[in-house]
């Protein structure tokens, strides 16, 4: 982690990856951002998937072990749960230890009879899912437009590796957020309570505490735009002075004005995203999106190899 945050400060364009926004403290200001008025994309996923659950479920088919990446708190999760009863294991995959744990006691209470298997798992890196019991028909859930995290090239090498971990004729449901009105899109990543600053810069917090930088948080200013040529939300911390921010040996200087890069947050149509889905071995079987059309699920089966 280290060597990653010393790598990302000594790039040209200083820059940081979003994972490291989730210690314990970030996953709960990211969850207050979905309370927000402005950040519509969960309020929008869940309106499909409550409008949708049973629709889902039959498109998907029946399902022994559901592994949802990104799990976070979980709270999605039981609106496909209740529409598919013959799930015996229910497999969280999150970066945050704590969030999983916290999120498994609530699963195991809300759906006795559930196996719930928390995996720790930094989704950027090399991870495994735990053994499930052969022939066990596995569906994948990954909402939230977390794989919109990932830029298109890491998006494609993310979706394809996932269709190599799956037989043939398992399932995926994908949550993803889709290009709209860029006033939109701007308010979304900069509510004016200011919960998303303070999500942003807790990344600071966070790694000033684990790997040892000495950041000072209210000198970086929160900033987000649209970036209509990469079809991206940027998310920045721009540096109010100048000022030298020290890791071990080495020391990052910042100049008045300059950002740190702390998000891209990429957004979709359906054709782009067919297009990566079916690189991966993955035929759609459905798609639906809120009233607004501002957010899409899509539901997937495995059909094919991964494009090599
Ligand atoms: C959890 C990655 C989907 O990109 O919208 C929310 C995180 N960043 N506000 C997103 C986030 C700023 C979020 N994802």
């Amino acid at each position: 982690m280290r060597d990653e945050v010393a790598r990302g400060l000594a790039a040209p364009h200083k820059t940081l990856s979003p994972k490291f926004f989730y210690d314990a403290l970030g996953s709960k200001l990211f969850e207050a951002i979905t309370y927000t008025d402005a950040y519509y994309p969960t309020r929008c996923e869940m309106q499909i998937l409550t409008a949708h659950g049973a629709d889902i479920a039959r498109a998907i088919g029946p399902a022994v072990a559901l592994v949802e990446l990104g799990s976070g708190q979980s709270t999605k999760v039981p609106l496909l749960l209740s529409h598919l009863p013959d799930v015996r294991a229910y497999v969280p995959v999150d970066i945050d230890a704590a969030t999983l744990t916290e999120a498994a006691r609530r699963l195991r209470r809300q759906f006795p009879g559930l196996t719930v298997v928390p995996v720790a798992a930094d989704l950027s890196g090399p991870w495994a899912l735990p053994d499930l019991p052969e022939h066990a028909r596995t569906v994948v859930f990954y909402p939230g437009s977390t794989l919109g995290n990932l830029d298109p090239a890491h998006a494609t090498a993310f979706l394809d590796d996932l269709g190599r971990r799956l037989a043939p004729g398992d399932g995926l449901v994908l949550g993803i957020d889709l290009e709209k009105d860029p006033a939109v899109l701007e308010a979304a990543y900069d509510d004016p309570a200011g919960v998303t600053a303070a999500f942003n810069r807790n990344m600071l917090v966070h790694l000033n505490r684990v790997v040892g930088t000495d950041f000072a948080p209210r000198r970086f200013a929160h900033e987000a735009f649209w970036n209509a040529d990469a079809h991206r939300i940027e998310m920045h911390l721009r540096s109010l002075g100048a000022q030298v921010v020290h890791l071990g040996p080495h020391a990052f200087a910042f100049d008045d004005g300059e950002t740190l890069h702390t998000e891209r947050s990429y957004k979709y149509t359906r054709e782009r995203v067919d297009a990566l889905t079916a690189h991966a071995g993955f035929a759609r079987q459905a798609w639906w999106t809120d009233p607004q059309g501002w957010f899409g699920v899509g539901a997937y089966v495995r059909t094919s190899e991964p494009t090599p």
